[in-house]
């Protein structure tokens, strides 16, 4: 909690977004869906994108973030910009006093993380970090059910998910590691926050290996890491952007957004790359998913997960799916139905709401998106060096039951 002047009101949160890209597609249905979020303000170089952000919203947009806090109306920031802005970013929104979603990662390096997680103390305001799948609804279940005691401690933790991610229109320092390329810090921020809230936060030592396979996009495209929790949980992260094996057939073809797939569109990503006229950038491309040129996207018709994932505990194994808890217990097995979310990211609404009128910042805050960047560098650490990686800045998840699982390890 911090402290709080203003009084709680019914009256819709005000939202200014800055970077009126994919990211902002992605999650704009879900600040639709809610009717106590209204989008206020926008910002964005590209003028098409402000054009729309008028037309549809009513709203204000201006060309950079300066500018954008004139009026009073904006209480939270969404920070969509491309990563290497979200240290700017967040800072200038916490200076002005306004609490600042950031999409995940938080930041590249870990200066930068500390940098935001100092401001959000200094001006008093919250940030949260996401969308990220670790506010799927899904996983809020599995943290209940482990916190509960039901089926004992969790032991183990294995999360896997092969994508096309490397394969989708890219800008150029997104395949760039030094610059946050790669699916270590895009996709990597997802799995590890989804492992440490299911394990307790506090990752001890990282060990990984990475790939980077197709030299025309030389960034990290797989990775296995191993990580070793504080309380001896063990958590086995593998992902695969390469564009082959698609984990969303495991889930009956519902993709990470909670979309029905088309498997017959397999391999499009890749194809469409390989045909791009000679006269189209990639650039372009992904211009072209972003606000102000792509179409909608379609309604979701599930809760979006990430790829497959596996909990084991002393009487259960439990296998997470977008819908259910599937549980392989002692003597039976048996189904835990987990609810539809309407606008799928129903969780970082409520947590946008809770920032704004509750004076509350998620389990996912500034501290805990350091503590995630942490990670995502321990695993290229550990690849590069062939090494196990201490972590010294990780943070607990509250509530947590106390574990102390003996899974062996020689000691470092
Ligand atoms: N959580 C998710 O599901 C999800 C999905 C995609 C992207 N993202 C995140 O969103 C962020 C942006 O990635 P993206 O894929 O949307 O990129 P993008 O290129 O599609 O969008 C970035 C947008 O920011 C704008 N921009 C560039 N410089 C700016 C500046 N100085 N001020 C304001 N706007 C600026 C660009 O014009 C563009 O519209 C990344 O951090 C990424 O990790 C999250």
């Amino acid at each position: 909690m911090i402290s709080e002047s203003k009084p709680p009101s019914t009256a819709p949160v005000g939202i200014a977004v800055v970077g009126l890209g994919r990211g902002f597609m992605l999650t704009l249905p879900s600040i639709l869906a809610d009717s106590r979020l209204k989008l206020v303000a926008g910002c964005d170089p590209r003028p098409e994108a402000r054009a729309a952000f008028k037309e549809q919203f009513n709203g204000r947009s201006t060309p950079y973030i300066d500018g954008l806090f004139e009026k009073n109306d904006v209480e939270v920031v969404y920070v969509a910009s491309p990563h290497q802005f979200h240290r700017d970013h967040a800072i200038a929104a916490l200076r002005a006093g306004k609490h600042v979603l950031i999409d995940k990662p938080i930041a590249i390096n870990l200066a930068d993380s500390r940098a935001i997680m100092d401001a959000g103390e200094k001006y008093e305001r919250h940030v949260a970090i996401g969308p990220c799948h670790s506010f799927d609804p899904q996983i809020r279940a599995s943290l209940a059910l482990i916190r509960s005691g039901k089926f004992g401690r969790l032991r183990m933790l294995r999360s896997s998910y092969a994508t096309d991610f490397m394969y989708r229109p890219r800008r150029e320092e997104e395949l760039k590691t030094k610059d946050g390329g790669g699916v270590v810090f895009s996709q990597g921020a997802h799995q590890i926050d989804i492992a440490r809230l299911l394990s307790g936060g506090l990752v001890k030592h990282v060990t990984a290996l990475t790939g980077s396979w197709d030299t025309s996009r030389s960034s990290e495209g797989a990775y296995a890491a191993l990580l070793e929790f504080e309380n001896g949980i063990c958590a086995n992260l593998t992902y695969s952007g390469y564009g082959h094996y698609d984990s969303d057939e495991q889930h009956g073809w519902i993709s990470e957004l909670g979309i029905t797939k088309d498997p017959s569109s397999y391999g499009g990503a890749r194809r469409k790359l390989n045909t791009l006229p000679p006269d189209i950038s990639e650039e372009f491309l992904k211009e072209e998913r972003t606000f102000g040129r792509a179409s909608p996207l379609p309604a979701s018709t599930d809760n979006e997960h990430f790829g497959e994932l596996f909990l084991s505990l002393d009487r259960a194994d439990i296998q997470v799916t977008p819908r259910e808890l599937r549980i392989y217990g002692d003597d039976k097995r048996e189904v835990i139905p987990v609810d539809l979310e309407h606008g799928s990211r129903a969780g970082i609404m409520e947590a946008i709401w809770q920032m704004a009128r509750e004076n509350n910042a998620p389990i996912q805050n500034a501290q805990w998106g350091h503590a995630t960047l942490e990670v995502c560098h321990g695993i290229l650490n550990a690849a590069a060096t062939g090494t196990w990686q201490k972590m010294a800045e990780q943070v607990a998840v509250s509530e947590y039951p106390t574990t102390s699982t003996k899974n062996a390890r020689s000691e470092i």
